[in-house]
């Protein structure tokens, strides 16, 4: 009996020990990194400051932009009546199908830009967003 109940036991562990580092690296939430995301970010600097204080280029600053209604975070910011009636708030989910194709996701935005394509990058770009506020 002891025999037998070593055999199932074994197992067991072992795939417990397996598990356990995965499940731990494996968040219920956007595992995002900022710090990754903050280099990715790079591809976003063509038109977006990020910085408080900073301005406006082709798009809004996007300093605490995450958690806003869409189009709101810069009142002085010209955006287009697509973003403005799109009811958007930014939220993980909004965000990444935002910078997955925004044109898709807001038709007319002024926002010309072809999107990230890769989830991974996405989910950082967005933990680098939610960590840039006054
Ligand atoms: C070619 C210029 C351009 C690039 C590149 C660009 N954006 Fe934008 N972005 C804009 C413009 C313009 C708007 C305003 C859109 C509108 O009014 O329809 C905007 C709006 C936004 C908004 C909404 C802001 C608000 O106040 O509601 C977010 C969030 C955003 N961009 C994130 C990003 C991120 C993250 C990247 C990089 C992955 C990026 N953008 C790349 C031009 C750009």
């Amino acid at each position: 009996m002891t025999k037998f109940s070593a055999s199932l036991a074994a197992p067991a562990l072992l795939a417990t020990a397996l598990l356990a580092p995965v499940l731990a690296a494996t968040p219920a939430l956007a595992a995002g990194d900022p710090v990754r995301g903050a280099q990715q970010f790079i591809v976003c600097k063509a038109c977006h400051t990020v910085d408080a204080g900073q301005p406006d280029r082709t798009g809004p600053n996007l300093n605490g932009v995450f958690g806003k209604p869409a189009a709101t975070n810069r009142p002085r910011f010209k955006y287009s009546a697509a973003l403005k009636a799109s009811r958007l708030v930014w939220d993980d989910a909004t965000l990444d199908a935002w910078l997955t194709d925004p044109v898709k996701k807001v038709p007319g935005t002024a926002m010309h830009f072809i999107g990230v394509p890769r989830k991974p990058n996405r989910d950082n770009i967005i933990a680098y967003l939610k960590s840039v506020k006054p």
